[in-house]
């Protein structure tokens, strides 16, 4: 089993919808997947819970970061552990955390055979929920919108004395892959041009890139309103049928499967051959 963390330190970036595309998206080509609420604002235990595919367990997150997660649900192909409110608690507890992130370890050590992808969403706070998800998965991925604040904000994300990629894979967790920063709900505008244009000057390296011939360098993820539809009816995207759905998946896929593919995880294009 791949893990991959969705973390940005702002909220509405597209964190939940990504990571809930991607999640369906994974189990419709095959892959066996868990997916890890770590928001008490459950933006993606919301649409997931409701669709017909996914198991939720009886534990939530917070249960899981507890200590407190029960043998359940490995013999399903799509399963979510549901955020709650009681994971806002969690971080005065500060005896607790070094507890909290070897929970996580732990479970995800103990699926590991079960499933081939785990999903992790994190709240926007850098708190010990975020930590914990970080210190424990083999990637991470942090979208962002493209606006001048956003951009600023990625030095915090990757460099913060704390919570920054950088110090954890550092002191925390070598294992950890930056898969990279991926623009997302991104729009045809001057504006929008000029920080993309800026982004790539500043953090080129750092962006989500594929290197398979055919594929645009960067991976972004334009603004369409089937996207947040999709989110708010809990439908994976296909499902959604109209033309809009249908051209929003035909941008959204390739997106996808670089992010499966730079983990290793690309069975789509071995099926059809
Ligand atoms: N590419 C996109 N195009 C249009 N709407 C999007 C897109 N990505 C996300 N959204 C919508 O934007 C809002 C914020 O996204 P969300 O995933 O909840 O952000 P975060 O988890 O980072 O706080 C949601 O309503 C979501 O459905
Ligand atoms: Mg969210």
């Amino acid at each position: 089993m791949k893990s991959i963390v969705l973390a940005n330190q702002k909220g509405g970036v597209g964190k939940s919808a990504l990571a809930t595309q991607l999640a369906h998206y994974a189990h419709s080509i095959g892959l066996r997947v868990l997916v890890i609420d770590l928001d008490h604002q459950r933006n993606t235990s919301r649409p997931l819970t409701s669709h017909s595919t996914v198991t939720t367990t009886s534990f939530s997150s917070a249960d899981l970061l507890n200590g407190n997660a029960i043998a359940q649900g490995q013999e399903h192909r799509f399963v979510l552990v549901a955020g709650d409110d009681r994971l806002t608690g969690l971080e005065k507890q500060a005896d607790n955390h070094n507890r909290f992130a070897t929970n996580l370890r732990t479970f995800l050590s103990s699926r590991a055979g079960n499933f081939d992808l785990c999903v992790i969403d994190t709240n926007p706070n850098p708190d010990i929920r975020y930590a914990s998800a970080l210190i424990s998965a083999d990637y991470a991925l942090a979208p962002v919108q493209l606006n001048q604040e956003a951009i600023e904000g990625i030095a915090g994300l990757l460099a913060h004395p704390r919570y920054g990629l950088s110090k954890i894979k550092a002191a925390l967790n070598p294992k950890l892959h930056f898969l990279g920063i991926l623009p997302n709900m991104v729009e045809p505008t001057p504006f929008q041009r000029r920080n993309m244009t800026l982004l790539t000057e500043k953090f080129g390296n750092r962006l989500l890139s594929d290197d398979r011939a055919g594929s645009p360098k960067y991976a972004f993820v334009p603004k369409r309103s089937a996207i947040a539809e999709a989110q708010a009816a809990g439908m994976f995207l296909p499902e959604l049928k109209k033309t809009s759905a249908r051209d929003a998946c035909n941008e959204l896929r390739p997106v996808l499967d670089t992010i499966l593919y730079r983990m290793g995880l690309h069975l789509h294009e071995e099926a059809n051959q």
